[in-house]
Parts: structure tokens; C-alpha cells; sequence
């Protein structure tokens, strides 16, 4: 008994969801007033958005669901293959959900001042949350709130990214890093204590549209973070399909027409782009190299680099990637693996 109270001190004190200040921002006015001005924009880039509608489309399997899309505005995301048979919105801008013709209805209510929602017990298959999760001041009250409108069984599917209105953002979010905010959700599923497993999927490094407003400034595609658990209780558990999201797409096609091509001959098996002559580091403390140069495809949207987002974070709970290598001694292709899409590139000798 000492000793599980003496473990729960020490997490409360690791934590940050434990720790008020996390739950300050920068903006601590009336929330129904910030969002009173309505905002018709794309929380985030098209190609973002295709996948959030994706994922949607791949995780509610429930035929003719309840839907609670919690936090909504003028768009929930929810692509036309899915039927259901009610849609309910809570948010704060009217305008934005009368506008919205997913929502069979709506609520305007605060769930900063009061996180209780107002349904009933296990009405809802589903309860989406889309990009705003960073908003909330309660979010462990809130998750206990999604638990308890679920169906035993039902999906409460959590998307972010990293985009967000800073001045209402919790502390906590705006300080940590993608990889963290990834646990802080996570953590809230858990301290809920009404969840089974989360489940992480990301979608990372891929083209940002070449029509979008901000290409000049950044060529990734917005990052796409989906953080997922089913309430417990159901006495049969259905297996969710994985997620799967094509990365050729027709942007990454044109990306690569229009990239400098290199003048050398290794072509990369993944993405048939030319790989690039690379020098090795010269550190006695790194790992030692069979060649002075590899080559390394430092193509940015080789479907190789592209899915090793979501493989490595799988399996070492990382946000990293790795590029295709090859070495000129032994012939052989093999990975090289990456903390970000810029890392190596000092490395590359241009011929
Ligand atoms: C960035 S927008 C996202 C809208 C929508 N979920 C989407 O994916 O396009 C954040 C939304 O959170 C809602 N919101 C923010 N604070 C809220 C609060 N305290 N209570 C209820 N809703 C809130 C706002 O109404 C706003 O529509």
C-alpha cells in the first residue's frame, strides 16, 4: 500500500499532466469569446487533411454509428463512405456549426468551464477530435467525460498536428516536442482510466501540395498525428483495420520532376531518384566506415524515408526515420537511419 503510493508521488511528480501550470495559457480569457469570430479555414494542408478524412474512413467500422464530434467546426472529416446515423457537434462558433452539413445537430457549450457533456451514458459509437485536443484545460475530466457518453467498445479517436492557435494552447503542449505530445495524449487516455490500449498512427514527411499557401515556406505536408483507444467493457473486441495511407501521390510526382537531378549514376531502388555522393563523418567516436563515401537518396519523398516514420516510432517509440544507403565497397544497399528530414545533408558532396 506505502509503496504503490510511494509510485504514484514519484509519476505525479515526472509528469507534466500532473502539474497545474501545465493547464496555463497564454490567453486565459473567456474561450466563447476568442472563438465567437468564425473561422472558415483549413485547419491544415489538403494532403493533411485527405489522410485525417482517411483515417476516419479506416477506424469507425461500427455500420450507421453515433457520431460526437467533439470540438468541431465548419468540417468534420468524416469521408462519404461512412453512413451514420447521427452526427452531434459540440463546439463554440454557431456560425461554424450551422454550416457544417455533417451534424445532424449541434451544442455550443465550454468544456473548459464545465468539461461534463451533455448526453447520456454509452450513447455514441464514436467520439472524434480533431485537431484541438491542445485547447483543452481539463483533458483528463474531459476524457472521463468521452468514456462515459461511449459505447463499451466504442472508438475515441484523437487527431493532431502542429499547427495551433499558440495564445490557447495549454502550456504543456506549446513546450513539448511532437514526440511528447504524443505521450501527454496518450497519458490522458490512460489516467481516464475507462480506455483500453492506445494506439499511435503517424503520418510524417510527405509533399506538402505544391498549390498550397504555404509551400514557399515549408515543403512537408503537415504532420498528422492519430492517437486512438476503445472504451473497455465490450464483450467482444473487434479488430480495427491498420492504417494504411498511399504516399504516391500525384504532388510527390511532380516534387520529384521538378528536384535537381544529380549527375550520378545510383539510382535508388525504392524511388528510382539518383542517390547522392555523401561523405562519411569524420568522428572517431562515431561509427567506423568501410569507404570514405556512400551514397545516400535524399529524396524527401522516397516512399522509403516516408514510411519509416511510422515503422520506427512502431518499434523504438521515436520520432525517426531512415534514408536507402549504399555502399560502393560492398555493393549493397542498406538504411541509414535519420532524427530529421535535414540530417546527413551536410554530409552530401556535390559533383
Ligand atoms: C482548430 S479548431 C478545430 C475545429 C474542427 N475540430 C476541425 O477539425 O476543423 C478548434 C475548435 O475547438 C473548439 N473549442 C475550442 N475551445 C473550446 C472549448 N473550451 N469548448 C468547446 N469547444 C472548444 C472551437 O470551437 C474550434 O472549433
Amino acid at each position: 500500500m506505502k509503496e504503490a503510493k510511494l509510485s504514484q508521488n514519484r509519476s505525479q511528480r515526472l509528469s507534466p499532466i500532473y502539474d497545474p501550470r501545465s493547464y496555463e495559457r497564454l490567453d486565459e480569457g473567456d474561450d466563447s469569446l476568442f472563438y465567437s469570430t468564425e473561422r472558415f479555414v483549413e485547419h491544415l494542408d489538403s494532403l493533411a487533411l485527405n489522410t485525417v478524412e482517411m483515417i476516419i474512413g479506416t477506424l469507425v467500422i461500427e455500420p450507421e454509428p453515433k457520431i460526437l464530434d467533439l470540438m468541431a467546426g465548419w468540417d468534420s472529416h468524416i469521408p462519404a463512405h461512412i453512413k451514420p446515423s447521427e452526427v452531434v457537434g459540440l463546439g463554440l462558433n454557431e456560425k461554424e456549426l450551422r454550416s457544417n452539413k455533417a451534424l445532424s445537430s449541434y451544442v455550443i457549450k465550454d468544456i473548459n468551464r464545465d468539461p461534463e457533456l451533455p448526453f447520456g451514458e454509452g450513447y455514441f459509437d464514436v467520439v472524434l477530435n480533431t485537431v484541438s485536443v491542445d485547447y483543452l484545460t481539463k483533458p483528463i475530466e474531459v476524457f472521463k467525460e468521452v468514456g462515459r457518453v461511449l459505447k463499451p467498445g466504442g472508438l475515441f479517436l484523437v487527431i493532431f498536428s502542429n499547427r495551433m492557435f499558440p495564445q490557447k494552447a495549454i502550456r504543456m503542449w506549446r513546450e513539448a516536442t511532437e514526440d511528447e505530445r504524443i505521450i501527454i495524449v496518450e497519458e490522458f487516455f490512460k489516467e481516464a482510466r475507462l480506455f483500453g490500449e492506445t494506439k499511435v498512427f503517424i503520418s510524417k514527411g510527405r509533399p506538402r501540395p505544391s498549390d498550397d499557401k504555404y509551400i514557399d515556406m515549408c515543403k512537408f505536408s503537415d504532420p498528422v498525428y492519430a492517437i486512438y483507444a476503445e472504451k473497455l467493457g465490450a464483450p467482444l473486441r473487434r479488430e480495427r483495420p491498420e492504417i494504411v495511407i498511399p504516399y504516391l501521390t500525384e504532388t510527390r510526382y511532380e516534387a520529384q520532376k521538378t528536384d535537381k537531378q544529380g549527375p550520378l549514376h545510383i539510382t535508388c531502388p525504392h524511388c528510382g531518384m539518383p542517390m547522392k555522393k555523401w561523405q562519411v563523418p569524420d568522428n572517431p567516436f562515431c561509427q567506423t566506415w568501410d569507404n570514405d563515401f556512400m551514397y545516400i537518396c535524399f529524396n524527401d519523398f522516397c516512399p522509403y524515408f516516408v514510411r519509416g516514420w511510422e515503422l520506427m516510432y512502431k518499434q523504438t517509440f521515436q520520432t525517426m526515420s531512415y534514408r536507402c544507403m549504399f555502399n560502393p565497397k560492398n555493393r549493397r544497399f542498406s538504411p541509414i537511419p535519420v532524427p530529421s528530414p535535414n540530417a546527413l545533408k551536410e554530409g552530401i558532396v556535390e559533383e
